[in-house]
C-alpha cells in the first residue's frame, strides 16, 4: 500500500499512472506539506499548502491571524510558559477554554468549569516538553459549519451544516469526531452567512495570500452565533467527518470539475455549486467503547436492506474477516438518508439504522434535535 508520509513515492505513484489530481482529505499530510511537494512536481493538488495548512494545525496561528486581520472570535492568550497560563485564567471568566497548539484529532480542547480545574488542566498540558496552549473566552450560542471553496482569491459558499459532537444524547458526554450531522443548518440564515463570509473568511483568505501563503482549498468554519454575531470557533482545513457525508448528498453537479479549479487557481471561472434543497442527515453508528477504545471485529449486516430503502450508507471504519462485514475502528458507519424536510431525512436515516444489525456498535437517537424542536416552537 502507498505510504502518504513518503512524498517522493506518492509523487512516482502519480507519474506513472498520470494522475491530474490529487485531492487530499485528511489534515495531517497536508500539514506535512503534501500539497506542496505535489505542486512543485506539477501535479494539480487539492488541499492547502503546509503554510496555509496551519488555520487548522495551529490553534495559536489561527488566534493570531484572527487579531492581525480583526477577524470577530473569542479573546485570546497564547503562551509556552505555565505561569502566564495561569495569569492569563485571571482574565477570563469561567468556563475556561484551554486549547493545546497542533492537531490533536478533536481531543486537544478543554472546556473547564472551575478555576481549580482550569489549573490542573494547565498543569498537566504543560507535563508535555514544548507544551504551547491558547486560552480563551468562553462564546455562549450556537454552533454552525459553514464551508467554502477558494484558491486563494475568489471564495465560493459551499453549503452549511450542523453536527453533533457529543457522544450522548442530549449533547451529553465527552466529545466526539461528530455522531451525526445535517445539511443545510437553517439557523445559519442568509444574513448571518453573508456576514461570516464577510467578516470571517474573506479577511482570512485576504491576510493569508497577502501575507505570501495563499490558501488553497475547502475552509471549514467552526463559528459560534454570539449575541454579537457570528465569531470562529476553528477553521479546519478539509471537509468535516461526517459533514462532508451530508454535504455531498446534497451537491449536484461534477465536484472534480470544482476541486480541479480550485486547484488550478480558476474558481472564478465556474458557475456557483448548485444544492438540493432537501435536507440530508447522517447517523454515525460507532463501536461499543468509542471514544475510548473502540471494539473491534464486531459482525455488522443488513446494510443492503438499510440501501434499499433509498438511504445511503457510508463505511468509515470497517473490514472483511472471512467475507464478513465487522467493525474496525471508532466511528464504523454513516447511515445517511435525504429528504424534502428534516424529519423526513430523520425517519428515513433512523429506518435505514434500525435495518442494520450491529449488536456490538451503538448510536445516538436524536441527530436533528435543534431542528426538530424549532419546528415544534419549542
Ligand atoms: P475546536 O477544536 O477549537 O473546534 O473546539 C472543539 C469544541 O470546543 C468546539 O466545537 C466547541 O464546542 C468548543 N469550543 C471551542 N472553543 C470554544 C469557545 N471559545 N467557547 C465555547 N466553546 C468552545
Ligand atoms: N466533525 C468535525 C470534524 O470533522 O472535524
Amino acid at each position: 500500500m502507498l505510504d502518504v508520509t513518503d512524498h517522493a513515492a506518492v509523487i512516482a505513484f502519480c507519474d506513472e499512472r498520470s494522475i491530474g489530481l490529487v485531492v487530499i482529505g485528511p489534515e495531517a499530510p497536508l500539514v506535512a506539506g503534501l500539497a506542496d511537494d505535489l505542486r512543485a512536481a506539477g501535479i494539480a493538488a487539492f488541499g492547502p499548502s503546509k503554510a496555509a495548512a496551519q488555520l487548522e494545525g495551529s490553534k495559536g496561528f489561527t488566534k493570531d491571524l484572527c487579531e492581525r486581520a480583526g477577524i470577530p472570535t473569542a479573546g485570546y492568550v497564547r503562551t509556552a510558559s505555565l505561569a502566564d497560563a495561569l495569569v492569563a485564567l485571571a482574565r477570563f471568566k469561567p468556563p475556561y477554554v484551554l486549547k493545546a497548539d497542533g492537531l490533536a484529532a478533536g481531543k486537544g480542547v478543554i472546556i473547564a468549569e472551575t478555576r481549580a480545574e482550569a489549573e490542573a488542566a494547565l498543569a498537566a498540558m504543560f507535563a508535555d516538553a514544548g507544551a504551547e496552549v491558547v486560552v480563551e473566552e468562553f462564546m455562549e450560542g450556537e454552533e454552525v459549519s459553514l464551508f467554502a471553496l477558494t484558491d486563494g482569491a475568489t471564495i465560493v459558499p459551499f453549503g452549511t451544516a450542523q453536527d453533533h459532537k457529543r457522544v450522548g444524547e442530549s449533547d451529553t458526554g465527552p466529545n466526539t469526531g461528530g455522531m451525526g450531522a445535517y445539511s443545510p443548518a437553517p439557523v445559519l440564515t442568509p444574513e448571518l452567512r453573508g456576514e461570516a463570509i464577510t467578516r470571517i473568511l474573506a479577511p482570512t483568505v485576504r491576510t493569508l495570500a497577502d501575507e505570501g501563503m495563499p490558501y488553497s482549498g475547502v475552509l471549514y468554519a467552526g463559528l459560534m452565533l454570539t449575541s454579537e454575531g457570528p465569531k470562529l470557533v476553528e477553521y479546519n482545513a478539509r471537509f468535516g467527518d461526517p459533514e462532508c457525508q451530508v454535504l455531498m448528498m446534497r451537491f449536484e453537479g461534477d465536484l472534480g470539475e470544482y476541486l480541479l479549479a480550485c486547484a488550478q487557481n480558476r474558481l472564478a471561472s465556474l458557475e456557483p455549486p448548485r444544492f438540493s434543497p432537501e435536507t440530508a442527515l447522517t447517523v454515525v453508528m460507532a463501536a461499543n467503547g468509542y471514544p475510548g477504545i473502540p471494539e473491534k471485529g464486531g459482525a455488522i449486516d443488513g446494510i443492503e436492506t438499510a440501501e434499499a430503502g433509498g438511504a445511503r450508507v457510508f463505511h468509515a471504519g470497517t473490514a472483511l474477516a472471512d467475507g464478513q462485514l465487522v467493525a474496525n475502528g471508532g466511528r464504523v458507519l454513516n447511515v445517511t438518508a435525504i429528504g424534502d424536510t428534516l424529519g423526513e431525512a430523520q425517519s428515513k436515516a433512523y429506518a435505514a439504522v434500525d435495518a442494520i444489525r450491529f449488536p456490538t456498535g451503538f448510536c445516538r437517537r436524536d441527530i436533528g434535535w435543534r431542528e426538530v424542536e424549532r419546528a415544534c416552537g419549542a
